[in-house]
């Protein structure tokens, strides 16, 4: 890429921070699923705050990347809320990359923390996954408890039992039906829901709690996750909205100065800080979900989302200990059901946080340095980047279904209860099709998703869509960005 003058640069980012800050993608009120008020009163009664069972965990941060600190810090962070809560080593498996500690861009090498004034929560962390082993295949095999399955990592699996419960968190970028992850493949909606129905037929758990961070994260379980596993889910967001990164560059609070990416994810941050405070015997799953939503929701501003709960709602009666232990510490710290924790003010969009961090790079380089010329053409790369993957979407769409068409057919939303897609094989072959001639999607062409759904509902088959992308994409750029082995295909 050739080189930009600065007010490039800055016409470039006043038109992208135009973009985003119209914030959240349309989405209208919080979408109530029929079920979900009519099953609250009627789930079992598992009341009970003396769990027989173990507790299990499974953390997950599916990116890797210093722009992407947050992710990893929120794994570290609920690490260390488990261990306070009394769960052994030995029942928590920890998949994360493992490049942030000692990052060189760390400002406190060895350290990570997960809010402005915050402690150290990477000490301790077990490296049970780390690098190249956070893998779909290894995620899913530690769910099913599957030793002969896995490549590489500690070995550590669910080795559950029928009266156990078990706690698993994700942490990432998404899209519409899929999950990021810092290794190809990415993690297909559908994918996690039969390993979930699997784990759940082997008679293994007794419940299961799924708390999941990442765009449009309701899409994962949406018209998906089906009553009757004993499984309660909740997410970041609805089936169609970002969901966002906090204690950001800018933002209020903000990370310490020399930080220059985001410490952490709003949703995410919200269980944890009220878990670290609260006497979890007294505190139940919807008490907890009812406060996150309100400061996830961030005063209905455009920096927040909605926060959706899915599966047998009927467990959230259930008290936070039976998944997350208790504190001893916190044991005359009932539950009081009112926001004690400061709201945001501002927070970054999931998908513009690389860009946040490249720009407060440039932004604080002295002038001339390598730093600064390095930051810029990050910068510039991401951008390119987005600008292929968008204009090259929108192009496929005009291909198949005309100029006026095609974007409306690619922006269709699937009316609420409904999966983004009913052909799952479908739509892997389309974005496999799509890789081949245009370029991994990356972790920002995850929102894509539903675009490609849409393409397999309305009936196009796999060779016209492989010829429209073809025209769409003459080659792959040479940016860093398209050519990262990364996205679906291996
Ligand atoms: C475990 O994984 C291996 C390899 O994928 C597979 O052959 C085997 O059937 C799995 N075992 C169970 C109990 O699902
Ligand atoms: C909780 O309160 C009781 C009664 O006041 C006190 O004896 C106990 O030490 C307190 N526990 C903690 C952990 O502070």
């Amino acid at each position: 890429m050739a080189r930009y003058h600065v007010p490039v640069v800055v016409f470039l980012i006043v038109t992208l921070l135009g973009l985003v800050s119209g914030g959240r993608d349309v989405t209208g009120d919080l979408i109530l699923l029929p079920s979900e008020a009519s099953r609250f009163f009627s789930g079992e009664n598992d009341n009970d705050v003396k769990a027989e069972g173990t507790r299990w965990a499974v953390l997950i941060a599916g990116s890797n990347g210093y722009w992407n600190y947050r992710h990893q810090s929120d794994v570290c962070h609920a690490y260390q809320l488990l261990r306070k809560g009394g769960l052994k080593d030995e029942n928590i498996i920890v998949f994360m990359y493992n490049d942030i500690a000692y990052n060189e861009e760390n400002p406190r090498p060895g350290i990570i923390i997960n809010s402005p004034d915050g402690d150290d929560v990477y000490n301790g962390v077990p490296k049970d996954y780390i690098g190249e082993d956070v893998t779909v295949n290894n995620f899913l095999s530690v769910i099913l408890g599957n030793k002969t399955a896995l490549t590489g990592g500690s070995g550590k699996v669910v080795d559950s039992g029928p009266n156990d419960h078990i706690f698993i968190y994700y942490s990432d970028h998404g899209g519409p039906g899929v999950l990021g992850m810092p290794t190809s493949p990415y993690l297909y909606a559908q994918d996690l829901i039969e390993v979930l129905k699997k784990k759940h037929a082997s008679e293994t758990y007794k419940s299961l709690v799924f708390y999941l961070e990442a765009c449009e994260s309701g899409s994962i379980f949406e018209g998906l996750l089906p009553e009757g596993l004993n499984i309660f889910a909740t997410t970041a967001a609805n089936a169609e909205e970002s969901s966002w990164g906090t204690y950001c560059p800018g933002d209020y609070p903000s990370p310490p100065p020399e930080y220059e990416t985001c410490l952490g994810d709003l949703y995410s941050v919200a269980w944890m800080e009220d878990s670290a405070k609260h006497n979890l015997q007294s505190e139940t799953l919807h008490q907890q979900y009812e406060l996150v939503k309100r400061r996830t929701a961030n005063d209905n501003s455009a920096y927040g989302s909605h926060v959706m709960q899915y599966g047998d709602i009927g467990l959230s009666k259930n008290h936070l200990v039976l998944y997350l232990g208790t504190n001893p510490a916190n044991d005359n710290f009932t539950f009081v059901d009112e926001n004690l924790l400061r709201p945001a003010t501002k927070s970054v969009n999931q998908r513009d946080a690389d860009l946040i961090h490249f720009w407060d790079k440039f932004r604080k380089a002295p002038e001339g340095s390598s730093r600064k010329v390095k930051a810029q053409k990050e910068f510039l790369e991401a951008m390119s980047h987005r600008m292929h993957v968008d204009n090259s979407a929108k192009l496929i769409g005009r291909l198949l279904f005309g100029i006026d068409k095609g974007q409306e057919v690619l922006d269709i939303v699937r009316p609420a209860g409904q999966p983004i897609v009913d052909d799952w094989d479908c739509l892997k072959t389309l974005v496999r099709t799509f890789e081949t001639h245009c370029g991994s999607i990356s972790q920002y062409g995850m929102k894509h998703m539903r675009s490609f759904a849409n393409i397999c509902n309305a009936g196009i088959q796999k060779e016209q869509m492989a010829e429209a992308t073809a025209q769409a994409c003459v080659s792959i750029p040479a940016g860093p960005w398209s050519s990262l082995r990364k996205g679906f295909s291996a």
